[in-house]
């Protein structure tokens, strides 16, 4: 059965950010448990990175104040990628001694933003990044630089892509291994992402390119597609659809994992993940949380769930077969 969501065409990779994108935004405080029980859910699914936590200050991020138990109880599957959002040196030192494969450095490519989610300009956050990214080297532990607003800025509206690619650019030239491009809150367009994964792609080919979009007017799943055609095999995604930065006016959430899996699956690409272990996973989330995910494919079911015909089906047939023809 699972071999239906394990299509033998292109490998796309799935990036799990739910318990960071995801709990990050949420009022209700999930249990330190719960999350290390979730993470270990989401490791038997087949999804190739997971962003466990942020190591921010607990004032910003109070969901998360609870990221070294989390990151060092949890259990590490063979092949998955723990990584985890760090905004700063203090940061890094808490996560890289937490044992996390990965750091997820973060900076906004508009300067609005920049300043709003970390109170910094862009070219201080630049230097205090860098500073970040020579303690990595230090400890031999890889890093990702996200990129935040790449495809526009809630309070600036569009940010300007050469200028982006420069700030991109002085990463790679530091050395990080992966980028990703974020819509944080979902300004992305099909049409835009082709564009900008294009060039990123001719640009930085040795670079792990990551595409991080919200799925906040709808375009969520037409911007993965796009990006696909554009030569991109990354997808950070949200269980259930959470996520949102708290920083970001009118900031939704992640494209939903699911979502994501179960159309790649009918197109054929390989995402090496098992959508009924995901589904499951997602099931639990309401509990988690208080309320109601974003999940459209929780709600419906697979596209192939089918339901029975109505129990006046035979009569119904039996007196349309009667009439005349
Ligand atoms: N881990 C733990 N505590 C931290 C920390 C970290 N990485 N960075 C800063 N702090 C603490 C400081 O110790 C200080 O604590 P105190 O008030 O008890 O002395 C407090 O946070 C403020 O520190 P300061 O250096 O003045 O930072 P700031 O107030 O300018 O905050 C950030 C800067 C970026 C660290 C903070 O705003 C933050 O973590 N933001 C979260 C951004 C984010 O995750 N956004 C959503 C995802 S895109
Ligand atoms: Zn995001």
């Amino acid at each position: 059965m699972n071999n239906v969501w394990q299509g033998g065409g292109r490998r796309i990779h799935i990036q799990e950010v739910g318990t960071r994108d995801g709990l990050q935004m949420e009022a209700q405080f999930v249990p330190t448990e719960d999350k290390i029980a979730l993470v270990d859910q989401l490791s038997a699914t087949g999804v190739a990175k997971i962003e466990v936590t942020s190591f921010t200050s607990p004032k910003a991020i109070p969901a998360l104040r609870d990221a070294e138990i989390v990151m060092r109880e949890i259990r590490r599957a063979p092949g998955v990628v723990y990584t985890a959002l760090v905004p700063n040196v203090r940061g890094a030192e808490r996560a890289i001694e937490s044992r996390t494969d990965e750091l997820n450095l973060v900076m906004s490519a508009s300067a609005t933003h920049n300043l709003a989610n970390l109170r910094m300009t862009r070219e201080q956050s630049f230097d205090a990044l860098a500073q970040v990214v020579r303690t990595a080297q230090q400890a031999g532990v890889p890093v990702n630089v996200s990129l935040s607003c790449v495809f526009g800025c809630p309070m600036e509206g569009d940010v300007d892509e050469a200028e982006t690619a420069a700030w991109a650019q002085r990463f790679v030239d530091l050395g990080v291994q992966g980028l990703t491009l974020c819509d944080t809150t979902g300004m992305a367009f099909p049409t835009q992402v082709g564009r900008v994964t294009r060039a990123a792609r001719e640009r930085w080919p040795g670079t792990e390119l990551t595409l991080h979009f919200h799925n906040t007017r709808g375009m969520g799943l037409a911007n993965v597609l796009a990006a696909i055609d554009a030569g991109a095999d990354r997808f950070d995604a949200s269980l259930g659809g959470l996520g949102g930065c708290p920083y970001a006016p009118g900031a939704s959430g992640n494209v939903c994992t699911e979502e994501i899996v179960h159309a790649l699956a009918l197109m054929g690409y390989d995402t090496g993940v098992d959508l009924e272990a995901l589904l499951s996973a997602s099931r639990l989330l309401p509990v988690l949380i208080g309320h109601d995910t974003p999940s459209q494919l929780l709600k419906a079911g697979c596209r192939l769930d089918l339901h029975p015909a109505p129990a006046d089906f035979e009569a119904v047939r039996e007196r349309a077969l009667a009439r005349p023809h």
